[in-house]
């Protein structure tokens, strides 16, 4: 269903089902992120919050399932983490870099419990979730572009910091906010360990003008040759 080897790992993107379930069927998916927003962008209710990321990770059974808590002090964090972490055994406590999350991460991971740590926009930033034990780290990419800034640029100073020191058994980076297959390659070429990137930028990934020309051409001369039989 999944790969699990030493290059870069596809997670997906998403809190929506129907295109985890897509993507797991091509067989490279290897985790999911999804964080309040894309949550909120399926409808979902805080009622149904635990229940659904339980869906999620027994879908994806064996493979990280990131699912964000949205507890503002380190005690909330390592509450809800502790909570969010006892669903299912590949659950992992997303937490968003700060004083309270670090505090959150320490305790955390000396409990068992793996931690992304989120929206992490510069070096020093990634360094100190990895000191603190984060599992994962990720850095935005989309998000820079927005502002006018170079996301891949951010992005190779970031894994270059982190490189130096981490080896991915400690801490991995998933390349996060990636909107385009532009970013997925470089996030490659820059040796980052995962990106997350969501369903509609994996099937551009899929797609090549050139790709649909040999396709086309196949089945044109294949028909030729079916004809003559
Ligand atoms: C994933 O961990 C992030 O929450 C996500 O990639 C953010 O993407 P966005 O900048 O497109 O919202």
């Amino acid at each position: 269903m999944a790969r699990e080897d030493t290059s870069m790992k596809f997670f997906i993107d998403t809190a929506d089902i129907s295109e985890i379930k897509k993507a797991l069927s091509w067989g490279c998916l290897a985790g999911v992120t999804t964080n309040p927003s894309l949550y909120s962008r399926i409808g979902g209710k805080l009622a149904d919050f635990e229940a659904h990321m339980t869906k999620i990770a027994q879908l994806c059974e064996g493979l990280p399932v990131s699912a964000e808590s949205t507890a503002t002090t380190a005690e909330g964090m390592i509450e809800e983490g502790k909570h969010l972490a006892s669903l299912a055994p590949n659950i992992v406590v997303k937490l968003p870099i700060g004083e309270a999350a670090l505090e959150a991460t320490h305790a955390l991971k000396a409990e068992g419990v793996n931690v992304n740590m989120t929206l992490i926009f510069s070096a020093p930033q990634a360094l100190l979730a990895a000191a603190a034990g984060a599992r994962y780290v990720s850095p935005f990419v989309g998000r820079f572009d927005d502002i006018g800034d170079d996301g891949i640029a951010q992005l190779g100073t970031i894994v270059s910091a982190v490189k130096n020191y981490y080896a991915p058994e400690q801490c991995e980076i998933i390349t996060a906010s990636v909107r385009t297959p532009y970013h997925v390659t470089q996030a490659a070429l820059l040796g980052a360990d995962i990106a997350t990137v969501p369903l509609g930028a994996l099937e551009k990934c899929l797609r090549h003008p050139l790709t649909e020309q040999g396709l086309a051409a196949f089945e044109a001369d294949w028909k030729k040759v079916t004809a003559e039989a």
